[in-house]
């Protein structure tokens, strides 16, 4: 730890402080005060699940307490707490129009690094359908830009200012977090700065923070000198020794270093990332903290994504009338310009065009199905121009059976998810993954690799026993992709098992009021934490 600063002339210390101060933490009846600090928040700013995870989980965190029917009182694991989300105010959502009001008290605010004073604003909303705060951290100078991420030489000092404009809210609020729940590496530093630059500051005396890990492919690595930039350079001992001598450092190694507790985002991919093969060079140091890493499958926020209810869909539908998804197939050919036969399987792809997703295991499987196969695919995505360049290249092949969108596209996503008869989610590794789960809520049972959440969500269909709700492999190969291809085409022509499979999909149920008191239990076990 860094000596102590002095506190600024604002800092005051009211009544509210004092009271916060004074509250037991260990009152596990309480609700707690939660901060989920993000780089994504849907509707606002999104490239992925991340920002579905923070809507959903903020969304039902904030909700009304519910009561435990065992005992007749508020439970201890259910909603009715006050959270608090906190993402940049991109050139995105301020163009975008949303309604925002200037939080008074949280303007013209200097945080100061060694290099340049950076000022920015509070702007404040409601969560769409909730009464959770969003905070958004409005500073023109960083956020901006055309993208979310940037390739800008300041990339690392947007997500640096990001966690200190997430500390500095809570102090113009005098709101005092029991956890600060850190998403990935953007705000990954905030641990550390806790114990630093804001170290003095009894408002934070007992905030306990959380690193959620949802893809350790994205680290932040950045050159050493950067910690001066970043206002870390006195805080070397702080950071990753051995990175430090290759002379980087990275936010998210930071975080898992510093943190009070970590958590991915399935239970599998918790202990992949433990292992040499997905940890991705932070395997040993999360072996090390092993004891408090700990996976907790995403939610699905089925206010957003229920084909029963789905605005963003034409035709609804749902068990007790499935005639919808079949209006969804033909409105999806349609358009795309595909001939339409209810015969012929679609395949869907929304993804995010990586690496990661396992597309590269197409090229000597779908082809072949595309050759061979009355069958239509339709890919929505965009990423590495490889592979945009091969899904033009399918498309430009078979015309008449490809069909695809190169962009972001939320509508049309829904649309692919309600009119696809099969999901394509190949992935080489996949923290959770939000699609599969999507999809199976949608009657669209998917191809997966059988990784991360989707070894935890998707399991086998099995004709005799009726039971499974999707297509898993396991062999990172085009091979094993072209024999689960197969598997699915021979299943499809079985009509009647489909209809079987498609339900048993529909009817799992991922949504937060499941996953969610997991979350809860976990912040609880960390404001008592000591
Ligand atoms: P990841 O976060 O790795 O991209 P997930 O499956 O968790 O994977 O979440 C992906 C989310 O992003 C889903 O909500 C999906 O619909 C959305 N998405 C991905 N690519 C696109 C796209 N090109 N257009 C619209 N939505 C997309
Ligand atoms: C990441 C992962 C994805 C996960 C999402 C939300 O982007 O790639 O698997 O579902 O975060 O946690």
């Amino acid at each position: 730890r860094s000596s102590p600063r002095s506190s600024p002339r604002w800092a005051t210390h009211d009544c509210a402080r004092v009271l916060a101060d004074s509250m037991p933490t260990c009152d596990a009846m309480r609700p707690l005060r939660l901060a989920l600090a993000a780089s994504e928040l849907t509707p606002y700013a999104k490239t992925g699940g991340l920002a579905d995870v923070l809507l959903g989980l903020g969304r039902w965190l904030g909700q009304p307490a519910v009561t435990d029917k065992a005992t007749g009182k508020p439970s201890l694991t259910g909603p009715g707490h006050d959270v608090r989300v906190f993402v940049p105010y991109y050139k995105r959502i301020a163009d975008s129009g949303v309604e925002v009001r200037d939080l008074p008290h949280g303007q013209k605010i200097d945080v100061r690094f060694p290099q340049r004073t950076i000022r920015f604003g509070i702007k404040e909303a409601k969560l769409p359908d909730s009464d959770v705060s969003v905070y958004f951290i409005d500073c023109p100078e960083l956020y901006y830009r055309e993208g979310i991420y940037t390739e800008d030489g300041d990339e690392a000092l947007r997500f640096a200012m990001l966690s200190r404009a997430v500390l500095e809210t809570c102090q113009r609020l005098q709101w005092a977090p029991d956890v600060v729940h850190c998403n990935d590496w953007h705000t990954a530093l905030i641990p550390l700065y806790l114990r630093t630059a804001y170290s003095w500051d009894k408002l934070f005396a007992k905030t306990k923070t959380l690193l959620t890990i949802h893809n350790i492919g994205y680290q932040g690595y950045y050159p050493e000198s950067q910690l001066d930039t970043i206002g870390l350079g006195d805080q070397r001992a702080h950071v990753h020794h051995g990175d430090l001598k290759d002379k980087k450092f990275s936010f998210l190694k930071t975080g898992v270093l510093h943190a009070t507790r970590l958590s991915t985002v399935s239970i599998t991919y918790a202990k992949e990332i433990q292992t040499d093969e997905f940890g991705m060079g932070m395997q040993e140091m999360l072996r090390s903290r092993s004891s408090d890493l700990l996976g907790i499958v995403n939610g699905v926020d089925y206010g957003e994504w229920d084909p029963a209810t789905d605005p963003k869909i034409p035709h609804h539908y749902s068990l007790d009338d499935m005639s919808g998804k079949a209006k969804m197939k033909a409105a999806l050919l349609n358009r795309f310009q595909l001939p339409h036969d209810s015969r012929a399987p679609v395949f869907g792809v929304v993804s995010r065009l990586t690496s990661q997703k396992g597309f590269e295991l197409f090229a000597d499987s779908i082809p072949i199905h595309l050759q061979r196969e009355d069958m239509r695919l339709i890919v929505l995505g965009s990423g590495e121009s490889k592979h945009e360049n091969y899904f033009q290249w399918l498309r430009d092949t078979w015309p008449s059976k490809v069909g695809i969108y190169r962009g972001f596209q939320e509508e049309l996503a829904h649309w692919i998810e309600a009119g696809s008869d099969v999901f394509l989610m190949p992935s080489r590794f996949e923290p959770c993954g939000l699609n599969q789960m999507y999809s199976l809520r949608y009657g669209t049972p998917p191809i997966v690799r059988r990784t991360g959440g989707l070894a935890d969500t998707v399991q086998a269909w099995d004709p005799g026993a009726q039971t499974g709700t999707g297509f898993p492999f396991d062999e990172y190969s085009s091979q094993a992709l072209a024999g689960t291809m197969d598997w699915v085409l021979r299943n499809w022509r079985d009509q009647r098992g489909w209809q079987q499979l498609v339900k048993n999909g529909m009817s799992q149920d991922f949504s937060w009021d499941r996953q969610g008191p997991e979350y809860v239990e976990l912040y609880r076990s960390l404001s008592t934490h000591r």
